[in-house]
This record gives structure tokens, C-alpha cells and sequence, in this order.
């Protein structure tokens, strides 16, 4: 029978160089300091330089890196910027994000466009590129995606979001299925409202306030309630057998 492995070492991330996208504010920020917390090398990227210095400032282990997800054209050298860090990536994190909340048919086609653009196209993109320089070089690793509650349960006033996060989700299985053999394992995690610059001005309305009051926990998340969940798919020693699945966390939201 296999040893019993203390808590402590199964989600020691030393060793890992992870790249987080969406880095400068509220899941990906956490993403990045949790990670760096536990041991992992962590390339904080996104638009926001500034607020990734300060980010770097707070944290040992964590360098930032300029990036738009939305010019895949530059991923490649993106991913040789990063690399010069902390040496080769093995953990990529697709959580830059947009949100739109608008009903279908008030939803312009350049809003629809930039949703897909940056939820769905950079998350193909990027872990293309990602995942070439591993099979490329015969290396393990993992990618961890950011769908969303709404992924599988769609509400008024957010086709277009909640389209991009099916997506992201379709996509988390199908690249599972053919990089498993590569040893490279993907899994997304499908956050419920969590509190964050996307989400404070919704959750703080009358009509947010009424949302959260039908969520089962009657509360809405904070970034930190998602430790846990980042935790155990970074650390390869935690879940190595999980490939292709989804984790829902919201409170039970998704029950209502
Ligand atoms: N908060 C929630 O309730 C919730 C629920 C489910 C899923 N999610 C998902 O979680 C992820 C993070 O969302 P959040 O709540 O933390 O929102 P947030 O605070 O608004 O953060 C979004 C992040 O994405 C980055 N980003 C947006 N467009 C980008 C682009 N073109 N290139 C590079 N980076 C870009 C932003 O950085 P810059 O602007 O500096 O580039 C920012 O760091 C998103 O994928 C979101 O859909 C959130």
C-alpha cells in the first residue's frame, strides 16, 4: 500500500513554475500569492503592469509579466519572457477574464466578440502554446481553467458570458483527452459569485443582494474560498489521477 503522505508535503508546490493570467485583481491575484505561498515559482500576468510590480513587491517568488490575452500572435515570445524567470513552466493558469451582462438581443456584436475573444479564443491560444513547448521538450505539467457556475447553468443577462464558460469547459475536456497521454492534466474550476472587481458593483445592487439571498450558504465567495480548490489541482502529488474535471464552487448555488 502507498505511504501515507503528510498534508503539508502533498501540496508542496516546490518545484512548479507556474504562469497565472489575470493576475493584477481578484481570483488570478489570489491564484498567484496562494500558489507562491506554497512553494511554486509564480509569472504573474496581465495588462496592469503596475499592479503586478506591487504584487511582486508583496510576495517572494513572483515576477510580472505584461501580457494581453487577446493578441495570441504574441504568446510565444510571452511564454519565453516567462520562462527566462524562473526556467521552464510547468502549471498554466487561463483566468483573465471579461464579464458581460447584457440579454442577447441588446448584446453588440463587438461585446460578444471581446467575451469570446478573451474567455474562449486566448484559453485555445494560449494553452496551444503552452502545451506545444511541453510535448515539445517530453515534460509533464497541468492547466488549470477558470470556467464558471454559469458554464452549465445560464441565467438572464448573461448568454455571452455564460456561452464563453460552456466553452472553456468543453474545451477543458477536450484538451484533457488528447494531452493526458503527454502527462499533461486539465482540469477547470467553476467558481459561484465570488466577490471581485467583476463582481462588487453587481453583488452590492438591490437585485444582487436579492441573488445572494437565494444562494443555499447565503453568501457570496471571497477569492480565498477558492485556496483550497487551486491547491489540489496545481499539486500533482494531491491529484494525479484527475484529468478532465470540473469543481464547482458557489455555496451550492448551482442546487437553488
Ligand atoms: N468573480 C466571480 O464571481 C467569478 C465567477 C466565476 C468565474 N469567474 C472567472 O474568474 C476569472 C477572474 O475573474 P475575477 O472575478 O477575478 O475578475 P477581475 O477582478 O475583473 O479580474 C479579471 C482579470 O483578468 C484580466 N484580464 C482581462 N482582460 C484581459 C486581457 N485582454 N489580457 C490580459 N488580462 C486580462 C484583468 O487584468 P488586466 O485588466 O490588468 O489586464 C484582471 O486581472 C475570470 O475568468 C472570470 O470569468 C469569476
Amino acid at each position: 500500500m502507498a505511504q501515507i503522505t503528510p498534508a503539508q508535503q502533498l501540496f508542496d508546490l516546490s518545484g512548479e513554475v507556474v504562469l497565472v493570467t489575470g493576475a493584477s485583481s481578484g481570483l488570478g491575484r489570489r491564484f498567484a500569492r496562494v500558489l507562491a505561498a506554497h512553494g511554486a515559482k509564480v509569472v504573474a500576468a496581465a495588462r496592469r503592469v503596475d499592479r503586478l510590480a506591487e504584487l511582486a513587491g508583496e510576495q517572494e517568488g513572483i515576477a510580472p509579466l505584461a501580457l494581453d490575452v487577446t493578441a495570441p500572435e504574441g504568446f510565444s515570445a510571452a511564454l519565453e519572457e516567462a520562462e527566462r524567470h524562473f526556467g521552464p513552466l510547468t502549471l498554466l493558469v487561463n483566468n483573465a477574464g471579461i464579464a458581460s451582462g447584457k440579454r442577447i438581443l441588446d448584446t453588440a456584436e463587438e461585446e460578444w466578440a471581446a467575451v469570446q475573444r478573451t474567455n474562449v479564443e486566448a484559453v485555445w491560444h494560449l494553452s496551444r502554446a503552452f502545451a506545444g513547448r511541453l510535448i515539445a521538450r517530453q515534460s509533464p505539467g497541468a492547466i488549470i481553467n477558470i470556467a464558471s457556475l454559469v458554464a452549465e447553468k445560464v441565467g438572464v443577462s448573461s448568454a455571452a458570458y455564460a456561452v464563453s464558460k460552456a466553452a472553456v469547459l468543453h474545451m477543458t475536456k477536450a484538451q484533457a483527452l488528447e494531452w493526458a497521454r503527454h502527462g499533461i492534466r486539465v482540469n477547470a474550476i467553476c467558481p459561484g459569485f465570488i466577490a471581485s472587481e467583476m463582481t462588487d458593483g453587481y453583488l452590492s445592487s438591490p437585485a444582487g443582494q436579492d441573488m445572494i439571498s437565494r444562494i443555499p450558504q447565503r453568501r457570496a465567495g471571497d477569492p480565498s474560498d477558492l485556496d483550497g480548490v487551486i491547491l489540489l489541482l496545481a499539486s500533482s502529488r494531491a491529484s494525479g489521477f484527475m484529468t478532465g474535471a470540473a469543481l464547482r464552487v458557489d455555496g451550492g448555488h448551482a442546487l437553488a
